[in-house]
């Protein structure tokens, strides 16, 4: 009999619903929320309530779009951990209720698992063990991938993820909220070389990038005091050399974590994943270490419902059901 799933993520501010047939994701829609922009960032409050209001026809849309009736689901999952308390309560609370309803087993994922399973939507797939770089407004982890379902993190940020690194920047330059698809399009027509931000001294496989937000903070207040408009000047050499110092402190520690395991398959995940001068310096240090590199499809980089279904379904052919009593949390580990 074949697997039917239906998949619901609401982790932060974007309603996603996705359904899957057999290890295929059929439908996948996102709503987002325009609401945030405004105030410079994800508000929660008014996230819980945007959610509330985008369920039912996020699920309805995906329902319709993959041609499955309710009574056809094997199983609903939903995002579980880690995100936002009232975010993660309206996915679950919907998700609980349509199990119960439909007397079908529910699953409960993990975010950032998810993230990194993104890269088994379509062909070609990584081999295990494989390495993954996730990056996300919230995460920056250096994943070792032993098995759909086995998986450990060995190097992570000590203080801002790699998207707080391009959203506070944005900031920085005045651009709104969320800033780092903002950096990435003025990148694409600037000089990379222009300016040298530092590459912090951090040991092993952890990375941080407090420091690099106070050097661009300095650099701006010194340049600006020489030149008011200087960001209005400069505004795509500043957004190319801030974008190339982040992809390179994140691959430099990605090919620190492949020599010391001796892994060649490496893939990417996340929000900053959609990060074009990301995944072409993925291609390039590719090539020159000799990996095999993995880039999801843009709308299974950031957060969407698609990499919820593939979890679910190993979590379904493993038999790791959650029980009706589960509830989410705002932080867990793998
Ligand atoms: O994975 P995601 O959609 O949500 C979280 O789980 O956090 O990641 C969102 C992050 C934001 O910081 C956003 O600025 C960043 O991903 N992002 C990008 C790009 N697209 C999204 N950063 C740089 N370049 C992009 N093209
Ligand atoms: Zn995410």
């Amino acid at each position: 009999m074949s697997v039917k799933i239906l998949a619901i993520e609401s982790s932060c501010d974007d309603t996603g619903a996705a359904v899957l047939v057999d290890g295929k994701v059929l439908s996948n829609h996102i709503a987002n929320q325009q609401v945030h922009e405004q105030y410079g960032g994800v508000v929660p409050e008014l996230a819980s309530r945007a959610h509330q209001e985008n369920i039912v026809p996020v699920v309805d849309i995906a329902m319709k779009a993959a041609g499955i009736k309710r009574e056809e689901l094997s199983a609903i999952a939903f995002t579980q951990s880690p995100g936002l308390i009232g975010s993660l309560l309206v996915g679950s609370c919907f998700a609980k209720s349509m199990a119960m309803a439909l007397n079908i087993p529910l699953i409960g994922v993990h975010h950032m698992q998810a993230h990194v399973l993104a890269n088994f939507i379509e062909d070609p797939k990584p081999d295990f063990p494989f390495l993954c770089l996730t990056v996300s407004g919230g995460h920056t982890q250096i994943v070792l991938c032993e098995s759909p379902l086995q998986m450990r993190v060995i190097g992570e940020t000590l203080d801002d993820a790699a998207g707080e690194a391009f959203d506070k920047s944005a900031k920085l330059l005045g651009l709104p909220y969320p800033g780092g698809p903002l950096i990435d399009k003025y990148a694409a027509t600037g000089n990379p070389n222009r300016f040298k931000f530092p590459e912090p001294r951090i040991p092993g496989l952890n990375f941080s990038f407090s420091g690099l937000k106070t050097a661009i903070l300095y650099f701006l207040q010194e340049q600006q005091q020489q030149d008011p408009a200087f960001i209005a000047n400069n505004l795509p050499d500043i957004c190319a050399s801030i974008q190339q110092r982040i992809v390179t402190i994140l691959l430099n520690k990605v090919a620190k974590a492949a020599s010391e395991t001796g892994i060649r398959d490496i893939a990417i995940a996340g929000g900053v994943s959609a990060n074009s001068g990301l995944r072409n310096a993925l291609t390039v240090y590719g090539q020159q270490h000799r990996w095999r590199t993995f880039i999801p499809k843009f709308e299974y980089c950031t957060d969407n419902a698609g990499m919820i279904a593939i979890t679910a379904y190993y979590k379904y052919l493993a038999g790791d059901f959650a029980d009706l009593a589960v509830v989410p949390t705002a932080r867990a580990a793998f």
